[in-house]
């Protein structure tokens, strides 16, 4: 196996479920020194397990990140126990929760939303940098969305947040491209995690909708978290070392 990350620092947030988990796991795999962070303690504390249960290292920090208070403890988390911070992977987000148009979108949920996938992930992108300028460079992967590519129908603040984390994205990797920081984004379309299977779409129990997300990759099959961890990790690895600023569909040819 590969071994890309032995000795290196790398920070998951969104780790306790998902394609984050799989991130995790596979870092630790790679021979990573890991922080999970996650605002779901069970989730954390099972990706710890798995790591430890193969002989990895890893620690898990309870984060919110919506609070710059907790993305900042996350960051200074890989610097007290693990002395750097080589390799950021921002995944936490939400959906949302709900299925309405623009027009009748809940304003609350609207905020909810915002506060994690686009203000969190500017937390998460800022605290991160201020520690790999200190040490001379890093990567940093943004977890978009096809939703960041094209529209969303009757999941605005979604969509919004998700473009705009490519944004973010392209800005940050332009101001950091001669400082050894390199900022990248991936755009999975549909993955089987319990964010589509079990919650707003409950892709599970609707066989007919399940049905509609498989048929829209070429593919015509969902998309496994790994297959999304291994596109990350390549991103982070010295094997993508002249790619900065890109927004990568993982996405079983849908984009095509
Ligand atoms: N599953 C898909 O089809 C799909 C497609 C495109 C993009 N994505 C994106 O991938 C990322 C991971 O999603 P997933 O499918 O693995 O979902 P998931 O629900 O399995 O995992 C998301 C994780 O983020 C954590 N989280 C939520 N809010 C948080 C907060 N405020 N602070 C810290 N952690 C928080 C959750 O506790 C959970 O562990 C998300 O950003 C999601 O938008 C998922």
């Amino acid at each position: 196996m590969h071994r890309r990350f032995t000795g290196k620092v790398c920070l998951v947030s969104g780790a306790g479920s998902g394609i984050g988990q799989e991130t995790a796991i596979a870092f630790a795999n790679e021979g990573a020194k890991v922080i999970v962070a996650d605002i779901n303690e069970n989730g954390g504390q099972q990706t710890l397990t798995f790591i430890k249960a193969c002989g990895g290292e890893a620690f898990f920090i309870k984060t919110d990140i919506s609070r710059s208070t907790d993305t900042e403890a996350m960051v200074q988390a890989a610097v007290e126990h693990f002395g750097r911070l080589d390799h950021a992977v921002n995944c936490a987000g939400v959906t949302g929760g709900v299925s309405i148009p623009t027009h009748e979108y809940p304003e609350d949920r609207w905020h909810q939303v915002l506060a994690v996938n686009l203000t969190g992930m500017w937390y998460s992108v800022k605290a991160q940098l201020n520690q790999m300028l200190k040490q001379g460079g890093g990567t940093i992967v943004n977890v978009s969305s096809a939703a960041g590519l094209k529209g969303h129908p009757n999941n605005v603040p979604y969509s919004a947040t998700k473009h705009g984390v490519i944004g973010l994205t392209k800005t940050a990797a332009l101001e950091y491209a001669t400082k050894h920081i390199r900022v990248n984004a991936v755009c999975p379309t549909a993955i089987e995690t319990p964010m589509i299977m079990d919650g707003r779409l409950n892709l599970r129990s609707n066989q007919e909708l399940r049905e509609k997300f498989t048929n829209e990759q070429a593919m015509m099959r969902m998309g496994q978290p790994k297959e999304v961890a291994d596109v990350i990790l390549w991103l982070s690895s010295d094997e993508s070392s002249f790619i900065t600023g890109h927004a990568m569909p993982v996405d079983g040819g849908a984009f095509a």
